[in-house]
């Protein structure tokens, strides 16, 4: 008879990308030169760098460093002149900061439903809610999948209204084989711990094929400055910039993007295949080339099976130390949006609604070895058989 492995700690919180010697000399090189007599933390040159860097691998024309996602987003907002009275449609599966970023202008924010594939907004039903008020439209490259950007595209060509993806989870994510950066007015990532590259913990950035837009969002983060023989306040703006060391590190990062997404697509097919089968999960979508591979995000069938989700979580974590994350709760379940009177009634998205109680994202990395895989799909098997018979 085959013995059960034994048991081991699998954590969620791990860091997303791999972090290296020439990382940590990245950052020491930034730290010696500030040393040095005639030394400071000025962010340039390597602010550009890794903007043109950037700008280059996800094919877009510019890029502008920021110090995280969610300011990334407010930007865009703030570039746009979302005001209150406008309406900003988005989906309700992701971080909060998708919604509150149109909200924290006095927007109101328009939950559309999901895909039930890809789990990323849907085009059609996005459409449905469009009226003379809709100033954006905010899709999420859901878990490292490209949005239908085709689909939004043709939206934005009839009616005017810009795109702004939140790419979060979507840094080397491509679309139809192309990357991302110059979809719609502007992609917005982040470069947080967990994500698949990070810049010392925290960052983010926008990229855009509109110059335009792109020097809206440049000097908002930067107090509204205009560089040249006077130094020169344009427009209202803010200090959102990154730092030097994270620049620096950002360069180092993005080298090894490509290995880091490869190896993190090995780890996501080989517990594909070993999940394969199990009836009682609905398995991630476009598992292969192309998907920026951030996040495995497995659904509970509960159609089929009395599954309940937080039972599971429980017997993974405490009896087999597995720990999951859930992207995400719906954005209206959370107080500050149920306060402002966001629901799931009010909002008529249920598809999302039903997978936001469904997901569960499960601790994949880089560093994941083919035996933890095994030990993670033994320990969800053992745990979904715990759960029926109980
Ligand atoms: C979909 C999505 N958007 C935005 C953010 C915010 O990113 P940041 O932490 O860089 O502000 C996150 C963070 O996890 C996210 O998952």
């Amino acid at each position: 008879m085959k013995t059960s492995p034994a048991i081991r700690e699998i954590p969620f919180a791990a860091l997303g990308g791999v972090f290296e010697q020439d990382d940590i000399e990245a950052a020491l090189a930034v730290m010696q030169g500030a040393a040095e007599p005639s030394g400071s933390f000025f962010p340039l040159p390597e602010e550009n760098d890794f903007q043109q860097a950037l700008a280059k691998h996800e094919g877009a024309a510019k890029a502008v460093s920021v110090n995280s996602c969610g300011t990334a987003l407010d930007l865009c907002m703030m570039a746009l002149e979302i005001a209150p009275g406008d309406e900003v449609i988005t989906t309700p599966l992701s971080f909060v900061c998708t919604a509150t970023c149109a909200i924290a202008l006095g927007a109101k924010v328009v939950f559309a439903d999901i895909d039930p594939n890809t789990m990323c907004l849907d085009p059609q039903d996005v459409r449905r809610r469009i009226t003379p008020r809709t100033k954006a439209i905010l899709p999420v490259h859901f878990a490292g999948l490209a949005a239908d950007c085709g689909g939004f595209d043709a939206i934005s060509d009839e009616t005017g209204i810009p795109i702004i993806y939140d790419a979060a989870h979507a840094v080397g994510t491509k679309y139809r084989g192309a990357p991302i950066g110059g979809r719609g007015r502007a992609n917005c990532y982040s470069f947080q711990s967990n994500k698949n590259m990070t810049t010392l913990g925290e960052g983010g950035a926008v990229t855009s094929n509109d110059e335009e837009f792109a020097e809206v969002v440049r000097q908002k983060k930067t107090f509204g400055y205009v560089y040249g023989p006077q130094l020169r306040v344009a427009s209202v703006g803010f200090n959102y910039r990154m730092t030097k060391p994270q620049s620096a590190v950002g360069l180092t990062q993005l080298a090894k993007i490509d290995r880091v997404i490869s190896r993190r697509l090995e780890v996501f097919q080989v517990m594909h295949r070993m999940l394969e089968g199990v009836e009682e999960l609905i398995l991630p979508d476009g598992i292969e080339d192309g998907h920026g591979c951030h996040l495995y995000i497995v659904r509970l069938n509960t159609d089929r099976f009395p599954l309940d989700r937080a039972e599971f979580l429980s017997v993974l974590k405490n009896k087999y130390r597995v720990s999951c994350g859930m992207h995400y709760p719906a954005i209206w379940t959370w107080d500050a949006m149920s306060e402002l009177g966001y629901s799931e009634a009010g909002s008529d998205c249920p598809i999302a609604a039903k997978a936001s109680r469904q997901v569960v994202s499960l601790p994949l990395f880089p560093k994941t070895t083919s035996d933890d895989c095994e030990y993670l799909a033994w320990a969800i098997k053992s745990s979904l058989a715990e759960i029926q018979k109980s």
